[in-house]
Parts: C-alpha cells; structure tokens; sequence
C-alpha cells in the first residue's frame, strides 16, 4: 500500500536544520506514542500531559485517532490494511511535527506491533516514546464511555479491537501506563517524571 509510486523526485535539503528550531523552540521535538485498547484513556492522558506540557513552557500538539479519521484519514475504515496505513501516515506526520520541534503525542489504538515498529524506525532514537496505555478489556468495556463495546458484542460493529480484532501488547514500550489503577494526576505525573529523566524536558 505503500510503495514509492512517484518517479523523478528529488529531495530537498533547506539551511534550517530541526536542531535550529529546536533551539528557535527552547526544548526537543518528540514522539510520544501512546497506543492501548479504546477507552483506555490514551487521549485523556495525551491531553492532559499536553496542558502540563504547555503551562510549563512547551509547544506540543496531540493527533487524536477519532479526530484524524474525520479529516486526512477519512478514506480508511478498520480492516488490518486501514489500520496499517492510517498509522503510517501518522508516524509520518507525527515526524513532520517532531522535525519542526514540537513534542507531538499521538492518541491511536495503533493495535499492530509490526506498523508501531515501523513509525518507531523513522525516527532516531530516543526521540519516539512508546507508552503502553494498559487497561484490561474487561474495564474497558465497562467504561464504554461511546457504546462501542455494547455494540461489538451485539455484532453491530464489526473488527473491533478487544473484541473481535487484535490487539498486540507492546513487548519493550519506554513506559507502561495502567489507567485502571492510576488517577489521572498520577498518569500525568508518571509520563512527566519519565520524560525529565530521560532528558527530553525539564521542568521550568
Ligand atoms: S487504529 O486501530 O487504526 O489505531 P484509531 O485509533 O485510529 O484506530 O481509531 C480508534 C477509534 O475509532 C476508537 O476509539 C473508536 O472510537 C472508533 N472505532 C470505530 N470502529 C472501531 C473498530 N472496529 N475498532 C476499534 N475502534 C473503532
């Protein structure tokens, strides 16, 4: 799906590194990649680490699953194939708006290990951070804060993660996040504390 289709293209290099912006911005551009079931709170924290971040003085943005299937990937539904490139372009974007200096944190169930993987290998590393937001599908369907679960089980959505399409636990991610057992000011804190000791920020 994802061949190089166009020919006769040249890359073109500009005298503004990222590092210059990165300077420019006063902090590092990352990927905070947040990946876990539906309901299992990956936008919630993204949003709220996104405030703490903000207040403290950085520039970051978060790209939301729902809301990016409403605009750039409105064309691709939840067939492993969709869901392979709807994270392919994300991992691409996301590394735009690293490259410009933003923290950028990404809020997809991004259920595939093997397509995380491949949005992880465009970055250098240390700059994509994988954070496991980790409920157990039972507390996920409990919450059902859209219905979702309630209609997967009556079979009136098909492929639905948790229920009747996969979800792949990461194996290595930089952090685990249990948003069933943690509040959310203590899920924050968690990601905060883990990005001022792995020197991506500090806290002004
Ligand atoms: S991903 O699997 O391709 O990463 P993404 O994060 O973009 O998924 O979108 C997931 C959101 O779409 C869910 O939070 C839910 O609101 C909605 N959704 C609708 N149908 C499905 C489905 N079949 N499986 C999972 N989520 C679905």
């Amino acid at each position: 799906m994802a061949e190089q289709k166009a020919t006769n293209i040249t890359w073109h290099e500009g005298d503004i590194t990222k590092l210059d912006r990165e300077k420019f911005l006063g902090q590092r551009g990352v990927v905070l990649w947040f990946t876990g079931l539906s309901a299992s709170g990956k936008s919630t924290l993204a949003h709220a680490v996104e405030k703490r971040l903000f207040e403290n003085g950085n520039l970051c943005y978060v790209l939301d699953g729902d809301n990016i299937r409403h605009g750039l990937n409105k064309n691709l539904g939840f067939s492993p194939e969709d869901r392979e490139e709807n994270i392919r372009r994300i991992g691409e974007v996301a590394k735009l708006f690293a490259d410009v200096g933003v923290v950028v944190m990404t809020a997809f169930i991004s259920p595939y290990r093997s397509d995380r993987q491949k949005a992880r290998d465009l970055m250098p590393s240390g700059e994509f951070i994988e954070i496991y937001v980790k409920i157990p599908v039972s507390v996920a369907e409990q919450r059902d804060p859209k219905g979702l679960y309630k209609k997967a089980r009556a079979g009136e959505i098909k492929e639905f993660t948790g229920i009747s399409a996969p979800y792949e636990e990461p194996e290595n991610p930089e952090l685990i996040v249990d948003t069933s057992e943690l509040s959310l000011q203590e899920s924050v804190d968690k990601v905060i504390t883990y990005l001022i000791k792995a020197g991506v920020m500090s806290e002004n």
